[in-house]
């Protein structure tokens, strides 16, 4: 992290998990965790599926958790059965949105092009994204990591301009790591962090890049998350399992305060 220039995140992704009697009662026990504790040295999100959402806004209200949603359509009405818009999630009281995790990709059929819509529809109905990139396992070992973290970054940004930067968070999440107990060392997290900054350098030039908050996610737990926040370039993470249980997620925010 370096706190000097841009914000710490620790946000919590909690995919399929929750039911909102499920939801109300873990932000309960995160918030009664940290009773006391001086929190204020990173920002804390909640993504919670869509029907968490109410109980969760509702649980988390005047306190230092801010909510989040996992994906949301890029259209902002319209014949999409089953789907859900920003704007619908900013009348429900989100701030943010993780858009092109992937999972999305892996199993629903998320492209870097539909990434790159979603990521303008939310910006535009107000919310700040998290955006997921991240190599296979097969790409890392064929050598191809950076270029492929490279084309995500350029493609999912399309058209994205530096003053909206400013409402963007990148989460690299190598794919490997995600629910597999594999966690990136903190010098691979630290390595790509730093190539997507350069990344956003070319595109943005140095200051929007050194701005902006990149956040490491993948098997992420209350034992190595101060090492992987010690790197200069991890400024957070999206955290998935640890953020099922509130002690582990409550000792993942202590870590990034230093
Ligand atoms: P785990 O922390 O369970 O590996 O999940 C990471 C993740 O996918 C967060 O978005």
């Amino acid at each position: 992290m370096n706190k000097a220039v841009r914000k710490a995140i620790i946000a919590g992704n909690w995919k399929m998990n929750k039911t909102p009697a499920e939801a109300t009662q873990l932000i309960g026990e995160i918030l009664a965790a940290n009773e006391g504790k001086d929190v204020s040295g990173c920002e804390v999100i909640a993504c919670v599926p869509y029907v968490d959402i109410d109980a969760a806004v509702k649980a988390a209200a005047g306190s230092f958790i801010k909510i989040g949603a996992e994906n949301c359509h890029w259209a902002k009405s319209g014949a999409f059965t089953g789907e859900i818009s920003a704007d619908m999630l900013v009348a429900c009281g989100v701030e943010y949105v993780i858009i092109g995790h992937s999972e999305r990709r892996q199993y629903f059929g998320e492209t870097d092009l539909t990434v790159n819509q979603r990521v303008k529809a939310a910006l535009e109905a107000g919310l700040k994204v998290i955006l997921c990139v991240g190599e296979l396992l097969e790409q890392r070992e064929q050598g191809i990591t950076a270029e492929i973290i490279a084309m995500q970054t350029k493609i999912d940004l399309l058209d994205i301009t530096a003053e909206q930067m400013a409402n963007i968070i990148i989460a690299y999440e190598p794919v490997w790591a995600i629910g597999t107990g594999k966690t990136a060392t903190a010098d691979q997290a630290e390595e790509v962090c730093a190539h997507i900054r350069a990344t956003l350098a070319t595109l943005y030039g140095e200051a929007v890049a050194e701005a902006t908050t990149i956040q490491y996610g993948g098997s992420m737990n209350a034992k190595n998350a101060a090492e992987l926040l010690g790197k200069t370039n991890v400024d957070g993470g999206l955290i998935g399992g640890a953020a099922l249980k509130a002690a582990d997620f409550s000792a993942i925010i202590s870590a990034a305060q230093a």
